[in-house]
């Protein structure tokens, strides 16, 4: 996984070859990019082929954001559909669609026996998908639409929140030089020049300054990547650990937060939740609360988090949640991360990022929270 992810910055880096110290629109450019990370990782292809199903999924989600709030009636809106929900089925249709043809082209490969390996299907998460949907146990079977319908999942809830965040990261690195040095510092000092990041390496980027190196190095060896957990992570960081938290903090991706449904009545201070009642927590206003954060909450200070989440929340850790709680927690948190440190030390280790003057800071409230008009560039060769 961490190979492929390193490969499509590698063929983001080649194509910037050809903008040296020009301008260049970095929201699109990790549009392309955390697509591509999220075809080759997860379904083994490459972004051409997820490419339609990403303009779809981008179609839709416009379409969401502008009925976000709109009040259907009961009943009518049943018959009646309108435009914008007749667009949205025909879109839904084309997704499904373009999913069971990458499907289908998996399955002929391993009945021609090409690309196929002991997993039968494949390793990957389409591949562990259609084992599922072709298990002969009936209790682990899933069919075509739940399988569709987790593709459809993984590619909307890792591509867009993964761009925004990787854009915001870069806007700070450029506007705040000296966290872009110290950042690229920790990587010269971790992978030297070399162009092509080792794993070994990136497990020490998780590793906090505090401890002995050599002995949070020793544990990151012995734990594989996979396994170790979010709050490992975010226990033990080192510089480019804590410039991604509070990107994420200042910038959250799903600003909106989350809803839950009260199943209970349920009691928690001097509120009191009815049974029924949705429950609406909104990240971004937690992570913006100079009770919890101090009154230089609107501050970009990554040192905050140098003695880990409890001290940067005043002892609220919860309050800290760019990856959602509970069971519903994002699945793909660990990835993000990964995803995030190696695009940073791979461009940081050839580019010197400014931002262009015809910037215009305009962050975007819309599924996830967006540069409005884009974030320009101008990437000087190191
Ligand atoms: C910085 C990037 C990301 C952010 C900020 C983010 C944030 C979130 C949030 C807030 C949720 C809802 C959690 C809840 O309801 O408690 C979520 C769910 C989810 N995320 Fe992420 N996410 C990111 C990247 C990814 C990536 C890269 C993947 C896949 C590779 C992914 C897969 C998922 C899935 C599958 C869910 C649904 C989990 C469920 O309902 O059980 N996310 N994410």
């Amino acid at each position: 996984m961490m190979a492929d992810m390193v490969a499509s910055v590698e063929m983001m880096l080649e194509r910037w070859k050809e903008k040296e110290g020009a301008e260049v629109e970095i929201y699109e450019e990790l549009r392309t990019l955390t697509s591509e990370v999220i075809s080759r990782t997860a379904f083994g292809s490459s972004f051409e082929e997820g490419k339609q199903i990403f303009g779809m999924l981008h179609k839709m989600m416009a379409l969401a954001e502008t009925n976000m709030y709109t009040i259907r009636l009961p009943f009518i809106s049943n018959i009646f559909k309108t435009v914008d929900e007749m667009e949205a089925e025909r879109l839904d249709q084309g997704i499904a669609d373009s999913i069971i043809d990458i499907v289908k082209k998996r399955e002929e490969k391993v009945k021609c026996q090409q690309d196929v390996d002991s997993n039968g299907y494949g390793s990957d998460y389409l591949g562990l998908l259609i084992q599922a949907h072709h298990d002969e146990d009936e209790t682990k079977k899933i069919s075509m639409e739940q399988l569709i319908d987790e593709c459809r999942t993984l590619y909307a809830a890792g591509q867009e929140t993964a761009n925004a965040a990787l854009s915001w990261m870069i806007l700070l690195l450029a506007i705040h030089q000296d966290w872009q040095e110290k950042v690229r510092n920790e990587v010269i000092s971790i992978f030297g020049h070399e162009k092509c990041l080792d794993f070994d390496g990136i497990a020490r980027l998780k590793i906090v300054s505090k401890l002995s190196p050599s002995f949070m190095f020793h544990i990151a060896r012995i734990m594989s990547i996979r396994r170790i957990s979010f709050i490992f992570l975010i226990i033990f960081l080192l510089q480019t650990g804590m410039f991604i938290l509070e990107t994420l903090r200042l910038y959250t991706p799903v600003y909106t937060g989350f809803i839950r449904d009260i199943g209970k009545e349920a009691t928690l201070g001097k509120l009191t939740g009815l049974d029924g009642v949705q429950c609406h927590i909104p990240f971004i206003m937690i992570h913006h609360d100079p009770k919890i954060w101090g009154e230089d909450v609107h501050a970009f200070k990554p040192e905050r988090f140098l003695d880990g989440i409890a001290k940067a929340t005043n002892n609220n850790p919860t309050a800290f949640m760019p990856f959602g709680m509970g069971h519903h927690m994002c699945a793909g948190s660990n990835f993000a991360i990964n995803e995030a440190k190696i695009t940073i030390a791979m461009i940081l280790q050839r580019y010197s990022l400014t931002l262009s003057p015809g910037y215009v800071h305009a962050p975007h409230p819309g599924l996830t929270l967006r540069p409005a008009y884009g974030i320009q560039i101008i990437l000087n060769a190191l």
